[in-house]
């Protein structure tokens, strides 16, 4: 049987980092994947990154191609009765965002991964954990050739999405689960185009919400509020692009570019927190513990928070045999998880249509976009929470 440190089920961001975190530390890690290398690179997911998110690569000497290549942004407009209202991220809290793809974050760990020699398994199959509630956890598994392998550890992190084997392996009378669907979901579109603004525009329509963000200066990337059953075999790129015009359309100058899509898909909303993050050896962090619907971006921020109050409780109780760390993670994570949950839910309330919404609903969501864009007040408090709160 193999022995590690730390057995890491998932190479996302949350258990990549996290491996890196570890090895910097001298703590041994293995990540399992269950994917091959190409999808894990390719995978196109949300983009951006949070000041406290750029700070913590950038002291680890991951944010190379991040500051060569990520966009910083300043600021973001919400686009509502057919006019931008600008929400000065930097004015307001002296802070920025910085619009990165998360495959690209996964491609730098992974380089780093490479130039270390740290080692990362891909298309593993039949996960299950063992012993979870002893000292001696274990992973069973099958390597790529189909071979049954098991992993000796001391810790297990389920850093394995919300699909993964993780959460479900705690018993299910030791977590409780918060949940709230939407009843919509995110269109989104990568297109070989050069954006048509330079900022984000989050626009609330009466035929519902719609997002200008971008990659490059040479590809934007797009949402559409469509409802939660919709197939995206029914959405040509052309009425793609129709939906879009009208909806992102404005009474000032403004003309979407339209070019080629490269990629399109439907993202279902939901919100879902799983307490406590820790059972016994197994501590979940990311998508593993919570989902946040993507209006406020946090997912990805929310991973890599996670993962750095796990990789200090985890070198304190395995280089120092000292458990508080340990004991308090899972609190210690809630806390900036509710609070993105809190925000993400008021981003995703505040710019949607909600189909079962009546007049008082709508004039309420109204009334709080007209007031986050004219009180600095409201606006500030927008913004220190999209740039990202300070890590404690
Ligand atoms: N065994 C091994 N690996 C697994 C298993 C399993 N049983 N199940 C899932 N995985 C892998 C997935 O293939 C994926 O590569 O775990 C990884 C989880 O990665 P992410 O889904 O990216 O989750 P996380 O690292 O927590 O990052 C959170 O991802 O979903 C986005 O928007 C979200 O930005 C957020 C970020
Ligand atoms: C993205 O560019 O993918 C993106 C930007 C902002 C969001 C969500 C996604 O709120």
């Amino acid at each position: 049987m193999a022995r590690t440190r730390v057995g890491i089920v998932g190479a996302g961001p949350a258990g990549l980092l996290l491996s890196y975190l570890l090895h910097a530390e001298g703590i041994d890690a293995v990540v399992l994947e269950a994917r091959d290398r190409e999808y894990v690179e390719q995978r196109v997911r949300a983009g951006v990154c949070e000041h406290p998110t750029v700070e913590l690569l950038r002291d680890l000497g991951l944010a190379g191609r991040l500051d060569a290549e990520g966009l910083p942004h300043h600021g973001f407009s919400l686009r509502f009765d057919g006019t931008d209202h600008r929400i000065a991220l930097t004015e307001l809290t002296g802070k920025s965002i910085t619009v990165y793809g998360q495959q690209e974050i996964v491609k730098d760990l992974l380089a780093a991964h490479d130039a270390k020699g740290l080692p990362v398994e891909f298309e593993v199959s039949d996960v299950e954990l063992h012993g979870l509630d002893t000292d001696r956890p274990r992973i069973g598994y099958r390597d790529r050739d189909g071979v049954a392998r098991e992993l000796d550890c001391d810790v297990v992190a389920g850093c394995d999405g919300f699909h993964g084997i993780s959460r479900p392996s705690i018993p299910i009378d030791r977590r409780t689960i918060f949940d709230r669907s939407y009843p919509f979901a995110w269109l989104g579109v990568l297109a070989r185009t050069p954006p048509s603004h330079e900022e984000l525009i989050y626009t609330h329509h009466e035929r519902g919400f719609a997002l200008h963000s971008m990659r490059t200066p040479e590809i934007t990337r797009l949402y559409l509020q469509v409802a939660g059953n919709e197939r995206i075999e029914d959405w040509s790129d052309d009425r793609i692009w129709t939906e879009l015009q009208l909806r992102l359309a404005t009474d000032a100058e403004f003309e979407l570019r339209e070019g080629p899509m490269l990629d399109k898909g439907i993202t279902p909303m939901r919100s879902f927190v799983t307490e406590p993050m820790r059972y016994g050896r197994l501590f979940l962090a990311g998508d593993a513990a919570h989902i946040v619907p993507p209006t406020g971006a946090k997912g990805m921020n929310l991973a890599v928070a996670d993962v750095r109050v796990l990789s200090r409780a985890l070198t304190e109780l395995l280089l120092h045999n000292r458990s508080e760390l340990a004991e308090s993670y899972s609190d210690t994570c809630l806390r900036r998880v509710w609070r993105a949950e809190h925000f993400s839910w008021y981003m995703t309330s505040m710019l949607h249509v909600d189909p079962a919404a009546d007049e008082f609903g709508r004039r309420l969501q109204l009334s709080q976009l007209r007031y986050t864009a004219s009180s600095a007040a409201a606006a500030t408090s927008l913004a220190e929470n999209y740039v990202g709160l300070p890590f404690t």
